[in-house]
């Protein structure tokens, strides 16, 4: 393993001392890049074989052409998401593998942690009271107890999520294509359709991947058929809601709350320290203007076990690819779109 050489889009200090602590079984020859993946710095993977993206590394049919050109084979993501990386370009050429799960408990978490603190507006009591302002008009939450939940997306972390909401003592809800009744009747929750789902949920948390029929799921009819005051978190992915249609909807008061770990044009910002410039985004700018709104930089993954998990299963991904064997962790289009024709032991072509 000695020689073989990755080469990682996109890291930060905390990818390499987590990647550096794992590689030590390993014994690749790391190389760190600051610079995110695309058709300008695709050629910067000349000379590698495999390399390393994260959620905001774009793999569009152009890049792939540019990385096949330059013979690279393996593209191992960071991330459990793969809406960044165009399979029907890539295939049969350079196979993609990801980290399908290394802690639903860090993104479930973290969504909890947005409903929190704009139920109990943490956000502006933090403020207050350092300034010595004592008063706490205006920051009246409400009792999760009894409330409704509904979440889309029931796969590790919409599960993970039913599960601590159940310890509030509230009323579960959930909307999945692949429902898993067993769990459901185990755990306590219950399966609806969106229209249900929207029309009776409180507090609605996004879960599934962004794919074609997920696109903007949230949008100006999906919000009218919501109960007026409702709190929307999404700690999926960015392109899962209309932010034009999210805007509309905080101001007139239809949505009371919104919890955004995630933005659609995010790439541009998260992650980066723009403290010294501007935000040239308008749409992000006016989002960011309403109190009851909450951005984080798409930061659910960021635990410690997350990290350490992420590195692991990267890096053991990795070795599989080099051993020539089985990529348990391989996706590609025809998983995808759920028609997935390998068999256990085989690789996707
Ligand atoms: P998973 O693959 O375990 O579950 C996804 C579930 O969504 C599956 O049960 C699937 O049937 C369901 N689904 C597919 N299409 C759907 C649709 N049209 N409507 C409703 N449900 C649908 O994935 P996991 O690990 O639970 O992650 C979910 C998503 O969370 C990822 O795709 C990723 O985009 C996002 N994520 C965000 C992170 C962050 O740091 N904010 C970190 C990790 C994941």
């Amino acid at each position: 393993m000695k020689d073989e050489k990755i080469l990682f889009f996109d890291t930060k200090p905390y990818d390499r001392q987590f990647f550096g602590e794992a590689n030590r079984e390993y014994g690749f020859q790391l190389k760190y890049l600051n610079n995110r993946l695309n058709e300008d710095t695709a050629d910067l993977a000349r000379g590698y074989r495999i390399i390393s993206i994260f959620v905001n590394d774009m793999v569009s049919e152009a890049v792939a052409d540019k990385l096949s050109e330059l013979g690279v084979k393996l593209v191992a993501l960071r991330s459990a998401g793969y809406n960044n990386v165009d399979l029907d370009a890539v295939y049969d050429r350079i196979h993609v593998v990801r980290v399908p799960e290394y802690s639903p408990y860090a993104i479930a978490e973290h969504a909890v942690a947005l409903m929190m603190t704009l139920n109990r507006k943490i956000h502006r009591a933090y403020f207050r009271v350092r300034d010595n302002n004592f008063a706490i008009n205006g920051l009246m939450g409400f009792d999760m107890h009894g409330k409704t939940a509904g979440v889309i997306g029931t796969g590790r972390i919409g599960k993970t999520l039913l599960e601590i909401l159940k310890g509030f003592g509230m009323n579960l809800l959930a909307y999945d294509p692949k429902p898993d009744e067993e769990e459901a009747s185990g755990m306590g929750f219950k399966y609806v359709d969106l229209e249900t789902l929207y029309a009776k949920s409180d507090i609605i948390s996004l879960h599934c991947p962004l794919t074609r029929e997920t696109e903007y799921i949230i949008n100006q009819e999906s919000i009218g058929a919501m109960k007026d005051g409702v709190m929307i978190i999404n700690t999926g992915r960015g392109k899962l809601i209309d932010t034009k249609a999210l805007i509309e909807n905080l101001k007139t008061g239809k949505i009371a709350y919104a919890g955004l770990d995630v933005y659609e044009e995010e790439s541009e910002f998260f992650y980066e320290d723009l403290s010294s410039s501007f935000i040239s985004d308008d749409v992000l700018a006016r989002l960011m203007t309403f109190h009851n709104v909450v951005i984080t930089s798409h930061q659910g993954f960021f635990t410690k076990e997350a990290l350490a998990n992420i590195a692991e299963t990267t890096l053991s991904n990795v070795r599989e690819f080099i051993e020539g064997g089985y990529l348990k962790n391989e996706i590609c289009y025809r998983c995808d779109r759920d028609k997935c024709v390998k068999a256990e032991g085989e690789k996707c072509f």
